[in-house]
């Protein structure tokens, strides 16, 4: 085989995902953020042991990892950073090309892999590259959906491609720590792997990306792990081999008590087990064992959709075809939504009015000219009403009984509906199952262990926000009182404070 210079997969047709890699793509859409140097070296400086070593960098980009390698391959499929590669590791074999397609054909196998796979997310993980990248995890018994990230599978094919008794080191997101697609990464990896070691790092690797980013090192290809070793660092700081002081998580623990998550274990021990104490506790509930939580409706244009008090006058639109909704959780600022707040929409003019009109309902006049306005014309473009017939009956409308922040700043807000109000998606809605009033969810809502579990069963977006989708929020742990009683509360106040710091948010922003 050729051991230096560029290789070529084969022809380019105008449909192929490669072909559109030619076309000019931005950093984000390739997932391309070069790692920094004192990081590349960190990760070869374990996982490159002799000078014959294989080295394989899955996604190369401008060839950092692969430069100083004299037995490396390099795959990358952006034309200029195959230019950047092949100037910058001109010792190496570079394939210009898809990772995933290439894996598919190849019998190589490394004794070292090493790199930074990219984070595309699934809205622009698509098309031919996404589907053989997820036929080629199924094979290797590595199931994901459609909604994963690109490095999920970057990953678990890249392990696949570790020759026996060889390793790994990445640069991965921090999402490996609680994302659903971050769980049939590690129980690949600890399937394959004797040692499988994730190091956390609260400072950020790439100061400009709002993504945090931690280390994954595997070793000892061949064997199999019953533990996942995890550090927590402060801040990254150059070393030769992984931190000798790491947690070992049973993997039976981390699937069983902490739902495929590592994140908490960024807490202290006191922290973990006070929280898992509290959570089995057998008068203990989780917040979906209240109600059914869910996402409020999306009209496809909110501004057609949503009229002020003094537009609904000027059109002469009837209060009975009008709702009020809570259009996003910045209203949520009090604990209950009730006349008062309506009110106060009301007089601030806010578009506090969802047009909510039914299929089969006979249209006044008013309405049919104000849905042939120029806005009604605009809005009837939008996506959502293209899809949708009447385009003007805004499906998914309904009344819960609480409302909940999706995205939070300091802690996600619980509001009563006492004014029988909607929502939009931007908020979830929760509604009580029969006989459930909802006082002890008030109650509890503003504790400092509540606040805990939203953090751990919530995850961080980036930016400092915490988000909650529905099943998280579903597994958000209201404690017995009796258990409340019991716990230390400088030990879940410091691990609130812990999380909180994990997910940079701060006050002052
Ligand atoms: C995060 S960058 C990492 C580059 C380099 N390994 C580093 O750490 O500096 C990810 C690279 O993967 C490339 N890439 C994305 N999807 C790919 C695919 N399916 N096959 C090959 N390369 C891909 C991007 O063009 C980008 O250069």
């Amino acid at each position: 085989m050729k051991r230096t210079g560029r290789s070529y997969c084969r022809p380019l047709f105008a449909g192929d995902d490669k072909f559109q890699n030619l076309m000019p793509k931005t950093q984000k859409q390739n997932g391309a953020y070069y790692t920094p140097e004192s990081v590349v070296e960190t990760l070869l400086n374990w996982v490159i042991r002799r000078e014959e070593d294989r080295l394989l960098d899955p996604s190369c980009g401008d060839g950092r990892f692969i430069a100083n390698h004299p037995n490396s391959v390099g795959i990358e499929w952006n034309s200029a950073s195959v230019e950047a590669a092949t100037s910058r590791a001109p010792r190496a074999l570079i394939h210009d090309g898809d990772f995933f397609a290439w894996a598919a054909q190849t019998s190589d196998r490394f004794d070292c892999v090493a790199g930074n796979p990219p984070f595309i997310r699934y809205q622009m993980f698509k098309g031919e590259t996404r589907a053989r990248a997820l036929t080629l995890c199924r094979v290797l018994g590595a199931n994901f959906t459609g909604l994963t990230s690109s490095w999920a599978p970057f990953l678990v094919t890249a392990a696949s491609l570790v020759a026996r008794g060889g390793r790994m080191a990445f640069v991965v997101p921090a999402e490996i720590g609680h994302a659903p697609y971050g769980a049939p990464v590690i129980e690949y990896l600890v399937e394959r792997f004797s040692v499988v070691h994730v190091v956390a790092v609260r400072s950020k690797l790439f100061p400009t990306l709002s993504e945090d980013c931690w280390l994954l090192y595997a070793g000892g290809c061949g064997g199999q792990s019953t533990e996942i070793r995890f550090t927590a660092l402060e801040r990254f700081g150059a070393m030769k081999v992984p931190p000798r002081q790491y947690e070992a998580v049973s993997v039976t623990d981390w699937r069983t008590s902490w739902g495929c998550r590592l994140r908490p274990f960024i807490m202290s021990r006191p922290a973990r087990n006070l929280y898992r104490e509290a959570a089995v506790d057998r008068d203990s509930t989780r917040l979906g064992d209240s109600g059914r939580i869910g996402t409020g409706y999306v009209t496809g244009a909110n501004d057609f959709f949503h009229l002020r008090p003094s537009e609904a006058e000027r059109s002469g639109i009837s209060d009975t075809l009008l709702h009020p909704t809570v259009r996003n959780s910045r209203v949520l600022r009090s604990r209950r939504v009730d006349a008062a707040t309506v009110e106060r929409w009301r007089r601030a003019d806010a578009p506090m009015w969802l047009l909510h009109l039914s299929r089969d309902m006979k249209l006044p006049d008013t309405i049919r000219h104000y849905l042939d306005s120029a806005a009604g014309r605009a809005a009837r473009q939008s996506y959502k009403c293209r899809i949708r017939s009447p385009w003007y009956v805004v499906p998914g409308v309904w009344i819960p009984d609480f409302f909940l922040s999706y995205m939070s700043g300091v802690q996600p807000s619980l509001a009563r509906n006492d004014a029988n109000c909607t929502c939009t998606n931007t908020v979830h809605g929760i509604q009580l199952k029969p006989g459930v009033t909802g006082h002890q969810i008030e109650a509890l809502w503003n504790s400092a262990f509540v606040q805990l579990s939203c953090e751990l069963e919530g995850h961080p977006l980036g930016g400092g926000m915490l988000k909650l989708e529905p099943r998280e929020a579903a597994r958000i742990v209201l404690p017995a009182p009796s258990c409340l009683a019991r716990l230390d509360e400088q030990i879940v106040n410091e691990a609130l404070a812990t999380m909180r710091s994990w997910r940079h948010y701060s006050r002052g922003r």
